[in-house]
């Protein structure tokens, strides 16, 4: 009976999404029509949040690679960081009829309507790498743990600064910065930093010279560079007249790599001026470069061949009427539901491991070093 209605419901919906694909013009890969049983050789829609960051770009196509290999065709889109516009391509690629859809947002509440109608026709969603908030049409999430990637920066700082073990040393100066306000894995990078940081800062052995230590006075819109050089620019001139800034807490490589330009305009990096101890997270090649250049201290390596093959095997089992795999049911709380999610672990890299982490695992290529 149960099968009969949802048999009855997915001709309904086909035929409405017919008339729909007919009324606009458009046209359907894969085929409403073939919706319901065989979903192999079906579309999968891929929406990812930008292409201004090689992560990025790098998990479409190994999303891309592992469906295809798994006989899905894929649509995958991306969204110029412009939160409407990919609500717009994922409103189209249902339009298209696509059999399961894997979304990293741009802003994690934007897609409450747009994900009703995914649900509405009865496409699937997983959350990719962020969260979605806000709505229950969210059927899985695939990240990486985290909370755990800020412990590991916050680690870092605290093990190169010599505070660890009781030690009395310091006052260091240091400064720190989150991602953006919109994506919600921000809060759970700052948290996790925080867990390590904040009891020198209690200590008084962490200063923050520029009084901004909340987690509202420290983000950065969509993770720019360029803002985040603004930001320490700024910092450096208010608050670093004779003092020096010792670590510089940044939650992701791009935003180091901006920090880094405004700490070598103010001629850090020279002879009398050593760089502060500055994380990071995505190990992007720049970035890694600049390790190698002893400029970046660190970054967090996440394997987002990883999280692709996740994300596709959670797609594969859903459309097979199989559980996905998952190894987390308790933190991801989006204010409709507990999400389900397959957490992925991240490295701490730095210049020691750099070469067994990222080079020998093949993600970055020793030539393009
Ligand atoms: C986050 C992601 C980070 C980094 C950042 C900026 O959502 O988890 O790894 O890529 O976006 O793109």
């Amino acid at each position: 009976m149960r099968n009969r209605r949802a048999a009855l419901a997915a001709i309904a919906g086909a035929a409405s999404l017919a008339l729909t694909l007919s009324a606009c013009g458009q046209s359907s890969e894969g085929g409403s029509e073939e919706n319901g049983d065989s979903a192999k050789g079906g579309t999968i829609g891929i929406a990812m949040p930008t292409k201004s960051s090689e992560r990025w770009i790098a998990d479409g196509n190994n999303v891309k690679k592992d469906l295809e290999s798994k006989g899905y065709k894929t649509q995958l889109v991306y969204g110029e960081d412009d939160p409407d516009q990919q609500v717009s391509q994922v409103e189209n690629l249902i339009t298209q009829g696509v059999k399961a859809l894997i979304i990293a947002a741009i802003d994690n509440k934007s897609m409450n309507n747009v994900l009703q109608q995914a649900k509405d026709a009865n496409i699937p969603v997983i959350s990719y790498d962020r969260l979605i908030l806000g709505t229950k049409n969210v059927d899985y999430y695939a990240s990486f743990d985290n909370e755990k990637v800020g412990e590991l920066q916050g680690t870092y700082i605290v093990e190169k600064l010599g505070l660890k073990d009781g030690s009395k040393k310091g006052p260091f100066n240091i400064e720190l910065f989150a991602g953006s306000n919109d994506d919600n894995n921000t809060r759970y990078f700052f948290q996790g930093a925080m867990n390590v940081l904040q009891p020198y800062i209690d200590k008084k052995q962490l200063v923050v010279r520029s009084g901004q230590t909340k987690l509202n006075q420290v983000t950065t819109l969509r993770w720019d560079g360029g803002t985040a050089q603004k930001r320490m620019d700024d910092i450096l001139t208010s608050a670093y007249k004779r003092e020096r800034v010792d670590a510089v807490l940044s939650p992701y490589d791009g935003i180091s790599i901006g920090i880094l330009s405004a700490l070598k305009s103010d001629d850090y990096g020279s002879k009398s001026k050593p760089l502060p101890v500055v994380t990071g997270q995505d190990a992007e090649l720049a970035s890694v470069k600049s390790i190698i250049a002893n400029q970046q201290s660190m970054t967090v390596y996440k394997d987002t061949r990883q999280l692709a093959k996740v994300a596709s095997n959670m797609v594969d089992a859903l459309l097979n009427d199989k559980k996905p795999e998952v190894n987390d049911t308790k933190t991801y709380d989006n204010g409709a539901k507990v999400v389900p999610a397959y957490l992925l672990e991240p490295v701490a890299v730095d210049k020691t491991n750099y070469q067994k982490e990222v080079v020998d695992s093949g993600y970055i290529k020793a030539s393009d070093l």
